[in-house]
């Protein structure tokens, strides 16, 4: 079996990294088997109505055979459905993934999700446009054996969506114990595209994890620097399998891949050069396809792609690598799984050339018209990565973080070096930037003259067609979103997706207002 089949040593040896490390089972305990009070947290629809999908999902601990031999303790979401379709949620078999939820615009959801971890936790609804009760803040999080419930419509277009922890502090944590699945949703435009469906439209969720020597997951080896700068794994993950390989056949399939990792970057090729078609990116479809050489998918990002097996032999195989980058992780190239092309079905379906309509924000107007806000990332003083020199705090918002429902916006994150002796800290280091409640337009880049090379490295690879909700900020980048601010009001959370550095307070709340 090909596929990442480098071993632990090599791969220690590939990307440089020390395998000193604190085992994760320090905060993972055995499976406990109390079964605490059910306690609501909030209450259930007001509205009365019966939601078309009634969904039960639980945070627990539990184990999973990963490798053979001891199986690795994780945690994880378990789901059932209560009411509405069966494929609601689709289950991925032997992995620590949650269940994939399986939905369409328009419908009503109830999730019952209860926490049986041993400390605080609260499940976020990546990318969707959700009511605040419904976005899983920190500020909401529920304590061990309590229930909350969320009451929210599927408002999103069809896409790759995605859920995870988010207590303030154990988000990095959580969802490297395992905590994580897809939020897959349909619309009529997709579903007439005919696009490969059923077996030929798979999930590829890509991760990195370390283990020590009896299976179990390490987190946080190297202490400070692994805070700074964001964990990396010595090994990858594809659906939580170690030894992931696709058997295909000889035919168009849509792939949609995650990246579920805390802070890796991972820069998508195909080794035999064959280019790359994207479909979609973080909030669905684009309008057409695109193609490229690689794609740079940074941590939670999402991206859709046509792949077409039609013209391969079968017995070969074509392998899909991550290739080198001048940025942390970048160091080297390693295979990230492997396409075994085993069946002939002579099935050649036409990649669409439309795909959706996108409606946009009125972009030309809105850039110029707009002065942009700022949103500066920089080291701060407390040796602590930050937005605007501030750090995350629960309740409160500043002046400048207030928007107003209904309006259009421009924000430009900076990459910025500040000068504080950290100066190579923040050379290295690029911040996937990703906004609560909404998907937004990326509407421009631009690189400071002397950051170029480590951009020029990765920057074919961006993917800014289309609707998203996370942008990869090189160091001495700016990038221009449009974003706008409807149906809802509340506090909604702004920050950095490289987990570790949200959980050191790389994180603001902005509050739109009516
Ligand atoms: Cu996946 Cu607050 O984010
Ligand atoms: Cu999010
Ligand atoms: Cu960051």
């Amino acid at each position: 079996m090909t596929s990442t089949n480098i071993s632990r040593r090599d791969f220690l040896r590939l990307l440089g990294i020390s395998s000193a490390a604190f085992a994760l089972n320090a905060c993972v305990p055995e499976n406990t088997s109390t079964s605490p009070a059910i306690v609501t947290a909030t209450p259930a629809s007001k509205s009365g109505i019966t939601p078309d999908i009634e969904i039960s999902l639980k945070a627990i601990t539990d184990e999973v055979q990963i490798f053979s031999g001891e199986a690795t303790r994780v945690w994880r979401y378990q789901g059932q459905v209560m009411s509405g379709p069966d494929d609601a949620l689709i289950t991925i078999p032997d992995t620590y993934l949650g269940p994939i939820f399986n939905v369409k615009t328009g419908q009503t959801i109830q999730v019952h999700f209860t926490n049986e971890l041993p400390e605080p936790s609260i499940v976020h609804w990546h990318g969707l446009h959700v009511p605040v009760e419904a976005d899983g803040h920190p500020r909401l999080v529920i304590e061990t054996g309590e229930t909350y419930i969320y009451d929210f419509t599927v408002a999103d277009r069809a896409g790759t969506y995605w859920y995870h922890p988010h207590p303030h502090g154990r988000t990095g944590v959580q969802a490297y114990a395992g905590l994580a699945g897809l939020f897959i949703i349909h619309d009529e435009n997709e579903l007439s595209l005919g696009l490969p469906s059923g077996d030929y439209d798979l999930p590829i969720v890509i991760q990195d994890r370390s283990f020590d020597e009896k299976n179990q997951l390490l987190y946080g080896g190297n202490g400070m620097m692994d805070q700074m700068m964001g964990f990396l794994g010595n090994q990858i993950l594809v659906n939580g399998q170690a030894e992931f390989s696709l058997p295909v056949e000889t035919r168009p399939y849509r792939l949609r891949f995650l990246n579920g990792s805390n802070s890796r970057i991972y820069k998508l090729a195909w080794d035999d050069g064959t280019p790359i078609t994207i479909l979609g990116t973080d909030g669905g479809l684009l309008e057409e396809p695109v193609q490229r050489d690689y794609i740079t998918l940074a941590p939670a990002q999402r991206v859709e792609l046509w792949v077409d097996f039609s013209k391969d032999k079968v017995g070969s195989e074509k392998s899909l690598v991550s290739l080198p980058f001048t940025a942390y992780g970048g160091g080297s190239t390693y295979t990230l799984f492997s396409a075994q092309i085993e069946k002939d079905v002579n099935v050649s379906a036409p990649l669409p050339q439309k795909l959706s309509s996108i409606i946009s924000h009125d972009e030309e107007k809105a850039v110029n018209r707009l002065s942009p806000r700022s949103i500066v990332m920089a080291m701060g003083s407390g040796m602590q990565w930050s937005l605007n020199g501030r750090t995350f705090e629960m309740d409160s918002v500043d002046k400048d973080e207030i928007v107003k429902l209904g309006d259009l916006e421009v924000w430009e994150f900076k990459n910025q070096s500040n000068g504080m002796g950290m100066g190579m800290m923040n050379e290295s280091l690029p911040h996937p930037m990703h906004v609560h409640g909404l998907q937004y337009q990326i509407i421009e880049r631009e690189i400071d003259e002397d950051r170029r090379d480590a951009w020029e490295t990765l920057k074919e690879g961006f993917i800014d067609e289309g609707w998203h909700d996370t942008v990869l900020v090189m160091p001495g980048e700016r990038v221009k979103i449009l974003l706008k601010f409807k149906d809802f009001t509340g506090l909604y959370l702004y920050h950095c997706h490289n987990l570790e550095h949200e959980d050191m307070g790389m994180m603001r709340n902005y509050r739109v207002d009516s």
